[in-house]
């Protein structure tokens, strides 16, 4: 990834890597462990606006039973450790208390939109893993992110994706898409429909609510950035007066859309845009089948 993260990160900002000889495999998702890396890289840029040190390290890791003891819910046992450390602006306790929280940024509209380690905590977890901050003001930051060792024998790696058929829509489950820009939002609404779905559109926030005073919804499929009121906003009003009602999540920042396309936790699902037909089709089905937010801790 060096070449990808020097381009990210400009000239301002000396890359090192300790990679540690002799590192266990770990059975995790590529695609997605890399999109970790790169989020809590960018993460690392934008807390050192004027330049510094990134790090990056691996290293064979044993969490003991008293470290289990002390968090909740880790497992005791052999772990490959990754660390992404930064010279940068470092966080206080109450910005550390809530970092992992969906949405939850310091950075000025426009600039974050607060998903980027609510996702990497979310993969960790679904990796049955460990992910712990240290930070102090002025000093940086180091995020560590813990994956269980792979221990069985055999080819680790991940076979060619099955070519599974693209989950089919039914008239019965309506889909409201909200989207403030109208050809991506009558495009989506078009994919949808073509997917068999029933669809309804609102333009933003107030509309879509409007639009639920005369309508059953079963998912709204709405977009983050929007003027007047954001998506989360609108996910808020939702589900105090709807609370079944299934919420996914699209952004289409260009900064963001890159390192904000992997699973998130606490109950927020969100797909990046640009996505293809069959990308909609699985992750709308998914977000069907699941608890609605209201049900989920
Ligand atoms: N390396 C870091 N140094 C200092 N603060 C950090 C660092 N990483 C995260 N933070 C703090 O945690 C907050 C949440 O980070 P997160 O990645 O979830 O969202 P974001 O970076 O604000 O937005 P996005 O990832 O969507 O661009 C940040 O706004 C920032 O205040
Ligand atoms: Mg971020």
């Amino acid at each position: 990834m060096s070449e990808l993260l020097r381009r990210m990160l400009g000239e301002q900002i000396r890359i090192e890597a300790v990679l540690a000889g002799g590192l266990w495999p770990t059975f995790a998702d590529l695609s997605q462990l890399e999109n970790a890396i790169l989020n809590l890289s960018v993460n690392a840029r934008d807390a050192m606006p004027d330049g510094g040190h990134l790090t990056i390290e691996t290293a064979n890791t044993e969490l003991d039973d008293r470290y289990a003891r002390m968090h909740q819910e880790v497992e005791a046992g052999q772990y490959v450790m990754i660390s992404i450390t930064d010279t940068g602006i470092g966080m206080s306790p109450e910005v550390l208390e809530r970092a992992f929280d969906p949405f939850y940024t310091t950075k000025g509209p426009g600039k974050g939109t607060g998903l980027g380690l609510s996702q990497v905590y979310g993969y960790v977890k679904q990796s049955r893993g460990h992910i712990k901050i240290y930070s102090e003001i002025d000093r940086g930051t180091t995020v560590k992110i813990y994956l269980p060792r792979h221990v069985g024998s055999g080819d680790v790696r991940f076979s060619a994706p099955s070519m599974t058929p693209i989950p089919q829509g039914s008239v019965e489950d309506t889909i409201l898409v909200v989207e403030d820009d109208e050809s991506v939002r009558e495009m989506t609404a078009e994919s949808l429909r073509e997917l068999g779905y029933s669809v309804l559109q609102a333009a933003g926030g107030p509309e879509a609510l409007e639009v639920l005073q005369n309508e059953r919804v079963d998912l709204i499929f709405t977009d983050i950035v929007m003027p007047h009121m954001n998506g989360r906003q609108l996910a808020d009003a939702v589900m105090e007066k709807w609370p079944a009602i299934r919420i996914l999540y699209t952004t289409g920042y260009t900064r963001n859309a890159i390192v904000h396309n992997g699973v998130l936790d606490h109950g927020v699902s969100l797909l990046a845009k640009p996505f293809s037909l069959e990308q909609l089709a699985h992750k709308v089905r998914e977000v069907l089948n699941s608890k609605p937010p209201a049900e989920q801790a």
